[in-house]
């Protein structure tokens, strides 16, 4: 449960929808999140598309987290927000030439490049500006996430980073390229996953990588294996954090890397998903011929994840202690039939004006909300601010 009694009342005053962040449980992450990487020497860098709320940014900010941006306005935002540029690193496989020039300015850590192409504009960019670009080379290492088909990225098949087959070109390509410095090799093959052994598939290939180049004389700084650590959508308050030492242990015992080199990940989710819910009021209630349906106010243009990815999200009644005692198909006020959050759900009996909330939504919740249906802007409430206590 997600709130005790007082914290109910209080919550029952306020504008709904909107986003509940519990900063307690998002401290307590990125603490054990910390911990468990600074043991090792690793450098994490906060993956912003997974949430750049401010106050969330200023949280993770102030913890020494690095950021892994994936726009020039990512890039600003980090910098507005206090991070260091030495700490920011650029992704993305359509960088624009103005993103380029201005993340050059900044003076960010690395670009990680996603194309020969991209390789040479920058490099000529950072020619006319006299400057030399730090990159990391995004290689695209065909693995198989094992996670939903439209977040994984790191097959053949997925646009992103440059094939095996090319490395040979895009080695020749930085050798001659005078304004640019080969500082990492950079790897990210999916989101959301759950099964150990894709992250240790991922430390063969980055081992094998390394090697080829290391052979040609070139010699890495950074081995940054990206993100994609997932989370427990099923059980949100018995995983509140992830087993963040599970995981850093396993590039602990499997990467290869010597004592000058430096490992770096780029985690969003797993720092940010179970922080957020999403509270929402039953409008109406009524019963279909085979189902009853419980039609609440926020939508699809508030948390996006079920009608884009059918992404399960746990949903449960706020205020109140009782059993599940009916099978609801909880749906938004939005014009699609895509706009429903979970069928067959489990839930007490419910009426007009209950609360309902819908867990693990910290990670591309707010960031992927729209305005369509001319919908209100996103709201958001801060445990802090309520004065509310944890959830754990
Ligand atoms: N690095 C790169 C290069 C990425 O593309 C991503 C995510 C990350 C790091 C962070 O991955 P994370 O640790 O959060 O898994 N909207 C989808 C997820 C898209 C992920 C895109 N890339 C969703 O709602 O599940």
């Amino acid at each position: 449960m997600l709130f005790n009694n007082s914290q109910r009342e209080r919550i029952k005053e306020l504008e709904t929808p909107f986003y509940y962040y519990d900063l307690n449980l998002l401290e307590e992450t990125l603490e054990q999140a910390k911990r468990a990487a600074d043991k090792r020497g690793f450098h994490v860098h906060y993956a912003l598309k997974a949430n750049f709320n401010d106050r969330l940014l200023s949280v993770i900010q102030s913890k020494g987290f690095g950021a892994d941006c994936v726009s020039g306005n990512e890039v600003q935002k980090a910098i507005d927000m206090g991070f260091a540029a030495d700490m920011i690193t650029f992704a993305g496989v359509g960088k624009s030439d103005k993103e380029i020039i201005l993340s050059l300015q900044r003076g960010i850590f690395a670009f990680n490049v996603e194309s020969i192409q991209e390789m040479e504009v920058i490099n000529e960019l950072a020619g006319k500006l006299g400057v030399i670009a730090s990159v990391s080379l995004r290689i695209n290492p065909n693995i198989d996430a094992n996670t939903h088909h439209y977040i994984t990225t790191g097959l053949d098949e997925n646009k992103f980073g440059v094939p095996t087959s090319e490395l040979e070109s895009a080695a020749s390509v930085i050798r001659q390229a005078q304004h640019v410095e080969l500082v990492g090799l950079h790897f990210h093959v999916g989101s959301q996953i759950t099964d150990m052994n894709v992250f240790k598939s991922l430390c063969v290939k980055v081992n094998e990588w390394k090697n080829w180049f290391e052979e040609r004389g070139t010699q890495i700084k950074v081995l940054n294996v990206g993100g994609g650590l997932g989370v427990d959508y099923q059980q949100p308050d018995e995983n509140p954090i992830p087993d963040f030492e599970a995981y850093f242990d396993i590039f602990d015992r499997f990467l290869e890397r010597s004592a000058h080199q430096e490992v770096h990940f780029e985690l969003g989710r797993a720092l940010v998903a179970q922080s957020g819910s999403l509270i929402t009021k039953v409008l109406y209630t009524k019963s279909g011929i085979k189902k009853h349906f419980l039609v609440v106010d926020a939508g699809m243009t508030e948390l996006m994840r079920p009608a884009l990815y059918q992404a399960y999200h746990k949903i449960e009644g706020v205020d109140t202690d009782e059993e599940p005692t009916v099978q609801y198909d909880v749906v938004g006020p939005i014009c699609e039939s895509s706009d429903c959050f979970g069928k067959e759900v489990p839930l007490p009996k419910s009426k007009r004006g209950d609360l309902i909330a819908i867990r693990t939504a910290g990670a591309y919740g707010e960031v992927m909300a729209s305005r369509y249906n001319l919908r209100d802007e996103v709201r958001y409430v801060y445990s802090d601010v309520l004065n509310l206590s944890p959830s754990l």
